[in-house]
C-alpha cells in the first residue's frame, strides 16, 4: 500500500499493470488467472455478451488478451461509414469488432497510452487484415483526436482506471460531432460504497485490478452531464457479487492478489463490496444545437450517401430494398458533408410513392422530418407526378398534417400495388395515405 497516488502515478501504474498483463495473460474483472484462450472466448460469450459471429474474425491472441468487462458493441449501435474512437483500445479486440460492422466506407480509431498495447494491437489489426483501423499512443484526458470527427465513441472497462475522469468525458464530447453517441462498459460503484477507505482507494493493485479507481454510478453519470453528453444513462448492470469480488481480487494482481489473506482485510473488502460494484453498460449522446439542425441543408443525394443512408433506414427499421435503384430520387439532410435525414421517392406512371423518411434520433425535435416531407413532395411535383401516395405506421400524423388522407390499397393503381413497398409490407397496421398534388 502507498499514500494517495499522484495522477502521473496512477497512470504510470496502470501502464505497468497492462504491460505485465499482457506478458501473464492475468486479468481485469471477474476471471481466473490461469485462463486458457478458448476459456476467455467462452467468457467473453457467456458473461460479457459477446455474439460468436462477432469473434468470428478477430485474431485468437486479440481475443486471449481482452481485458473488458462488457462489450459496449452489443448495444452501441456502430453502423456502417461510421468513425468509431475506442477509449483504451488495450490489444484491439473492439476496434477489430467494430471495423467489420463500419467497413471500408468507415474507420475506426484505438487509443491506448501503454505502448505495449498499441504494438500488439497493431499486431492483431495485421493478423486481421483490417485496414480501416488505426491505433494512437495517447491519454484519453488528452485525446490525439480532431474536433467533431466521431460517430461513435465506446469504451470497455477504462474510465475507471483515468484519474481525471472530467477530462475525460469532457474530451469524449469535444471529439463527437453532435449527435454522435457513447457506449460505454465501465466498472462503477453502488453510491453508498463509493468511498472506499483510502488505503484501498490508494492501493496499486486494486487500482489495476479496476477496483480502487471506479466511483459511484451517480457521479459517474453527472460527470457525463457536466461535460456536455446528454440522454446519459445506465442500460443494464452486472453486478458483482462477493464470490466475483473474490475473483476479481484474486487475479494474480500482486501483494492484493492470490488467496493469502493473512490479516482478512481482502475477506473484509469482499464483504463490504459483493453486490455494491458492478460492470455498468452506459450511454450518452452530444446534443445537437438547434441552430445547426435548423440551418441543416437538404440536398439530393449521391452515390457516395449510400452506405450512411442505408444504415440510417436501418437504424429507423425502415426497408432498404430498392434504395440504389431510386437513388436519383432521395434527398438527404446533411451535416459536415454526413446524412443525419433522408427522404426518397419513387415514381409509378404520375403516382410518386413516398418512402424512407428517417431522421438519426439525436437530430429528432428540430422539424428535420417535415422539411424532409416537404421537400420530397416538392421533387414529386418537379418530376411531373399528379398524386402523392405512402405507406406509413409510423409519420401518419405528420402525413395528416401535409393535407395526405387515408385511402384504400385497391383504389391505387395496380403499379403502386404492385411495388416492393406494398407487395412486402405484411402489416395491416400500415396506413395508406394519399394527397393530390398541385403542380
Ligand atoms: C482493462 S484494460 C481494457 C482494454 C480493452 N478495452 C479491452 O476490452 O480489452 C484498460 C486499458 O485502458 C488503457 N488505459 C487506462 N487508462 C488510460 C488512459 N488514461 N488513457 C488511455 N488509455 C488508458 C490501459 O492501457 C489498458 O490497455
Amino acid at each position: 500500500m502507498t499514500d494517495k497516488l499522484s495522477h502521473d502515478e496512477i497512470k504510470d501504474t496502470v501502464k505497468r499493470g497492462y504491460t505485465e498483463r499482457l506478458q501473464t495473460g492475468s486479468c481485469c474483472g471477474p476471471r481466473p488467472a490461469a485462463i486458457s484462450p478458448e476459456g476467455r472466448r467462452r467468457s467473453l460469450q457467456d458473461t460479457l455478451g459477446y455474439a460468436p459471429a462477432q469473434l468470428e474474425g478477430v485474431p485468437a491472441g486479440a481475443v486471449a488478451s481482452s481485458f473488458g468487462c462488457g462489450n459496449p458493441l452489443a448495444f452501441a449501435d456502430a453502423r456502417p461509414g461510421d468513425t468509431v474512437l475506442d477509449i483504451g483500445s488495450g490489444a484491439g479486440i473492439d476496434c477489430l469488432i467494430a471495423a467489420q460492422t463500419v467497413g471500408t466506407a468507415g474507420r475506426v480509431i484505438g487509443l491506448d497510452m501503454t505502448e505495449a498495447m498499441i504494438e500488439r494491437a497493431r499486431e492483431h489489426a495485421r493478423q486481421a487484415g483490417a485496414t480501416n483501423v488505426e491505433f494512437r499512443l495517447g491519454d484519453a484526458d488528452a485525446m490525439p483526436v480532431d474536433d467533431a470527427s466521431v460517430d461513435l465513441v465506446v469504451s470497455n472497462c477504462v474510465i475507471n482506471l483515468a484519474p481525471d475522469k472530467e477530462a475525460v468525458f469532457r474530451e469524449v464530447a469535444r471529439v463527437l460531432r453532435p449527435g454522435g453517441r457513447v457506449a460505454i462498459s465501465d466498472i462503477v460503484l453502488s453510491d453508498d460504497a463509493a468511498e472506499l477507505p483510502a488505503a484501498l482507494r490508494h492501493d496499486p493493485d486494486l487500482l489495476v485490478a479496476c477496483v480502487a479507481g471506479a466511483i459511484g454510478e451517480s457521479a459517474y453519470l453527472d460527470a457525463m452531464r457536466r461535460a456536455g453528453l446528454t440522454e446519459v444513462a445506465v442500460t443494464e448492470r452486472m453486478v458483482y457479487g462477493e464470490e466475483t469480488v473474490r475473483e476479481f481480487l484474486s487475479c494474480g494482481c500482486g501483494p492484493t492478489g492470490g488467496d493469502q489473506d493473512p490479516t482478512g482485510s481482502l475477506a473484509k473488502l469482499r464483504a463490504t463490496l459483493g453486490g455494491k460494484v458492478w460492470s455498468a453498460r452506459v450511454v450518452g449522446r452530444k446534443p445537437v444545437p438547434p441552430e445547426l439542425a435548423r440551418a441543416i441543408a437538404i440536398e439530393s443525394a449521391g452515390a457516395a450517401d449510400l452506405p450512411a443512408l442505408l444504415s440510417l433506414l436501418r437504424s429507423a427499421s425502415l426497408p432498404e430494398t430498392g434504395v440504389e435503384a431510386h437513388l436519383e430520387h432521395f434527398l438527404v439532410a446533411r451535416s459536415a458533408g454526413r446524412p443525419v435525414g433522408c427522404a426518397g421517392l419513387e415514381l409509378h406512371g404520375d403516382t410518386a410513392l413516398l418512402r424512407s423518411l428517417a431522421v438519426d434520433a439525436g437530430w429528432r425535435g428540430f422539424g428535420l422530418g417535415r422539411r424532409l416531407a416537404e421537400e420530397v413532395e416538392r421533387l414529386a411535383v418537379a418530376r411531373g407526378a399528379g398524386r402523392a401516395v405512402l405507406l406509413t405506421s409510423t409519420v401518419r400524423e405528420l402525413a395528416a398534417r401535409l393535407g395526405f388522407v387515408e385511402v384504400e390499397r385497391a383504389s391505387l393503381p395496380a403499379e403502386v400495388r404492385g411495388s416492393w413497398e406494398f407487395t412486402s409490407c405484411a402489416c395491416d397496421s400500415a396506413s395508406c395515405m394519399a394527397k393530390e398534388l398541385k403542380g
